[in-house]
């Protein structure tokens, strides 16, 4: 299983390292964490988090390797301050900044170049999904996110319904299981085996256990839970009692 806390746009620099210095503190059998925190924290949780196991990465990365961009950030740069992946394609980066999916396949393709591993997210909106639009959203997505010829163990999925993002509003467990069956099939038809698909949207240690009790979920991508470390470990656990149900 695989926990990831994106931390976003969230905490003061003086909360986060006491809440990465929490993390490094815990231990989880059969779990895998990995934290993304804002980028100008990344060299001191990288120093938080040495020898903890857990993995680190950045929110996003621009798709050039360098030159003429105020305010962005390159995969180098993030690789060169401890991260040895990135987040790319975030719903919050894909509406806020119009990402597209040819923008996402773009910044993926340049973090790869420089070594790191991605997390490309995808979902629909809720006006999808009432229209039965779904999975042909997400496949759209995936068509045009994942970079073509991209190897499967440099690549991890996060099926993240927009609606269910910080709302409170989590996916029925029938919801998340046919997307991510569906997502599975993606991958297949692509040849790519063992990537982990991860669920984000409203993960909390009510539901966790829930979730993580679909066959098809490998881990999850958590928001607001990340940011009290009582309430990421919870979620930590439940994905260590998943691991060792499935053996
Ligand atoms: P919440 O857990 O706050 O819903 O956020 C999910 C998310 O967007 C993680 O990337």
């Amino acid at each position: 299983m695989i926990i990831a806390a994106n931390w976003k746009m969230n905490p003061p620099l003086a909360e986060a390292g006491a809440l990465a210095a929490a993390y490094a503190g815990a231990t989880f059998n059969g779990v895998t964490r990995v934290l993304f925190p804002p980028a100008p924290y990344l060299v001191q949780m990288a120093m938080r988090l040495d020898g903890s196991g857990i993995l680190l990465g950045g929110q996003d990365c621009h798709q050039a390797v360098s030159g003429a961009h105020t305010g962005d950030v390159s995969a180098a740069m993030l690789a060169s301050c401890g991260a040895g992946m990135v987040l790319i394609g975030h719903s919050e980066r894909r509406e806020a900044h119009g990402e597209s999916d040819g923008l996402v396949a773009a910044k993926a393709g340049t973090a790869l170049a420089e070594g790191l591993s991605v997390m490309i997210c995808v979902g629909e909106t809720l006006d999808q999904r009432e229209a039965g639009d779904a999975e042909a959203v997400v496949t759209a997505q995936l068509d045009g996110s994942v970079p073509d010829g991209i190897s499967a163990d440099r690549l991890m999925l996060a099926y993240e319904p927009v609606w269910a993002i910080g709302t409170g509003k989590v996916a029925g467990v029938e919801e998340i299981s046919d997307m991510h069956g569906a997502i599975r099939s993606w991958l297949a038809g692509r040849g790519l085996r063992g990537v982990p698909v991860l669920y984000g949207g409203s993960v909390k240690p009510d539901n966790a256990d829930a979730i993580f009790a679909v066959a098809d979920v490998d881990g999850a991508l958590v928001g607001g839970a990340s940011l009290k470390a009582a309430d990421f470990d919870a979620i930590c656990a439940a994905g260590t009692r998943a691991a060792a149900a499935r053996g």
